[in-house]
């Protein structure tokens, strides 16, 4: 065949393709009752505005601009698929409830082969409810948070301290990241710091590079990499999980029904309902505990880089939290008492700022949902098949809901009420899936910015926010970090 007659060839090939395309993409969206919307072009979609209003300083305004033509849940067709977008509150509330199982996480590829089937984050039904029960619990049980108190406290002073030393500017973004990193290991596996820790640090760096790339695992291709270093990862790991589970059958002591000390325990406990009476499997258990570092890992230090961004830029709030720290830290001083866990999380000015920060950050701006079958929520049909994404970003720049939302006000919290997890306040989800880490990051930040502001002043260099594709400072933050002097 000629030239001529192979370009016929493709040009059929290509409007036979669209014209199947658009059929499929009609069928779709004639349904009745899907949501208002624009499919966009062929195979692309929105996608190309829905990354350019993420790389902008309104991450929001793609979602604002579709809520104002079509309503507060619409659909569009973004990232290679056509999806419902929920603007609106309590639609996000069904969603995450998610009564009868209806909906199931939506990953991008590279992610679901990195986490695997039987990863917390992917699991549905009664396993997913047992796991998330397990580790919930035990991150919010108060014995825990009594002991990794210290483990933070230590950790946060230990680190600011060596910032004094430093020529350069700090970086907060990274700093942080060495104190929850630790935290994080700890909590899940008591590794402490030595060579075990470094070298899940780096193989776990390059585990994530993974999560979003293209979903090829030919050899040299990113995703291989990161697939090889999860090995790597998975190795290590399932040989603690193998020693500690032989420590708990052999011990004389206790058998392992004492307090368990980090994640790692508490799985292998668990023997399972009466009536199921099984155990978690060793390879279920080593693949959770790396799979959740993930959410755990940049989250917290984002919102403590956050958080002293808004408040350079608020000297009223950072005199204000100054203060209420400063009393706590003077009342321990005279009492001589170690700070409780209770201390640092009733301090309201210091929540209400921690609430502002997830609030105006949106580490997480939406959760993603595949619809197992149709579902109607509030007049909307999700078809089957159709994914659905809970935009938390939308509802918290809502000004019917926050006024002047883009404004840094740690004071609303005060009329708003405590911050509860409540639908137009969602940092870190609800329903089903909330985060089981709550608790702990609040506990985390409430700690570092005490140790920050009781006993530190900086000044910061300029940097911006960048939103997309995940929340960050352009520049890392960087600041210059002096002590102050308490002795008043
Ligand atoms: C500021 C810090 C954090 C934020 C904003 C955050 C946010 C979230 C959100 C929005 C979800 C729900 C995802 C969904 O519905 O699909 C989630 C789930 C989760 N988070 Fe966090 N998180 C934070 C810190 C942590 C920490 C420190 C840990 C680990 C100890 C953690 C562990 C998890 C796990 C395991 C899940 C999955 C729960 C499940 O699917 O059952 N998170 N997080």
């Amino acid at each position: 065949m000629g030239m001529m007659e192979w370009s016929w060839v493709l040009l059929m090939g290509l409007v036979m393709g669209l014209f199947w395309y658009k059929k499929k993409m009609d069928r779709m969206e004639n349904k009745k009752g899907v949501p208002k919307g624009n499919l966009g072009w062929p195979l692309i979609g929105e996608t190309l505005d829905f990354i350019a209003s993420g790389y902008s300083s309104r991450p929001v305004s793609f979602m604002d601009k579709r809520k104002f033509l079509y309503g507060e849940v619409f659909k569009t067709h973004i990232l290679g698929t056509p999806i419902i977008v929920s603007t609106d509150p309590e639609v996000n509330k069904v969603v995450l409830q998610n009564q009868g199982n209806i909906f199931f996480p939506a990953y991008p590829k590279s992610i679901r082969e990195l986490l695997g089937d039987h990863s917390i984050l992917q699991m549905n039904g009664s396993l997913h409810r047992r796991v998330h029960a397990l580790i919930g619990g035990f991150l919010r049980s108060p014995q825990f948070k009594a002991r990794i108190t210290r483990d933070i406290e230590n950790l946060v002073k230990f680190t600011l301290a060596s910032w004094q030393g430093m020529i350069n500017p700090v970086l907060v973004q990274e700093e942080t990241k060495k104190i929850t990193f630790q935290i994080l290991v700890k909590v899940l596996l008591s590794v402490g710091p030595g060579e075990d820790l470094n070298f899940l640090k780096r193989e776990f760096e390059e585990f994530i590079k993974g999560l979003i790339c293209l979903p090829i695992k030919l050899p040299g291709t990113r995703l291989h990499k990161s697939l090889k270093a999860k090995e790597r990862l998975l190795k290590m790991v399932r040989k603690i999980v193998e020693e500690r589970k032989l420590a708990m059958e052999t011990s004389e002591g206790d058998g392992g029904k004492g307090v368990a000390n980090d994640a790692v325990d508490v799985l292998l406990r668990d023997n399972g309902e009466a009536n199921e009476k099984q155990s978690l499997t060793l390879d279920l258990i080593s693949g959770n505990i790396i799979e959740m570092m993930i959410p755990g890992e940049e989250t917290v230090p984002t919102a403590m880089t956050l958080a002293v961004y808004f408040l350079t830029h608020c000297p009223t709030a950072l005199n204000q939290l100054k203060e209420e720290n400063m009393k706590l830290k003077m009342e321990k001083m005279d009492s001589g008492e170690d700070y409780s866990w209770t201390d640092y999380m009733s301090s309201p000015f210091t929540q209400n700022v921690i609430s502002e920060t997830l609030r105006l950050a949106n580490i997480i701006n939406a959760v993603w949902r595949k619809a197992q079958r149709d579902i109607e929520i509030k007049g909307n049909l999700i078809p089957k098949g159709w994914c659905v994404l809970a935009s938390f970003t939308s509802v918290h720049m809502d000004d019917q809901i926050y006024q002047n939302p883009y404004h840094f006000d740690p004071w609303r919290w005060e009329k708003l009420g405590a911050a509860v997890n409540n639908n137009n306040f969602t940092p870190f989800g609800g329903g089903q899936r909330l985060c089981p880490g709550l608790e702990l990051s609040r506990l985390e930040i409430s700690i570092f910015l005490h140790h920050l502001v009781t006993s530190y002043q900086w000044v910061a260099q300029e940097d911006n926010i960048v939103y997309f594709p995940t929340v960050k400072m352009k520049r890392k933050m960087p600041i210059t970090v002096t002590p102050v002097c308490n002795h008043q």
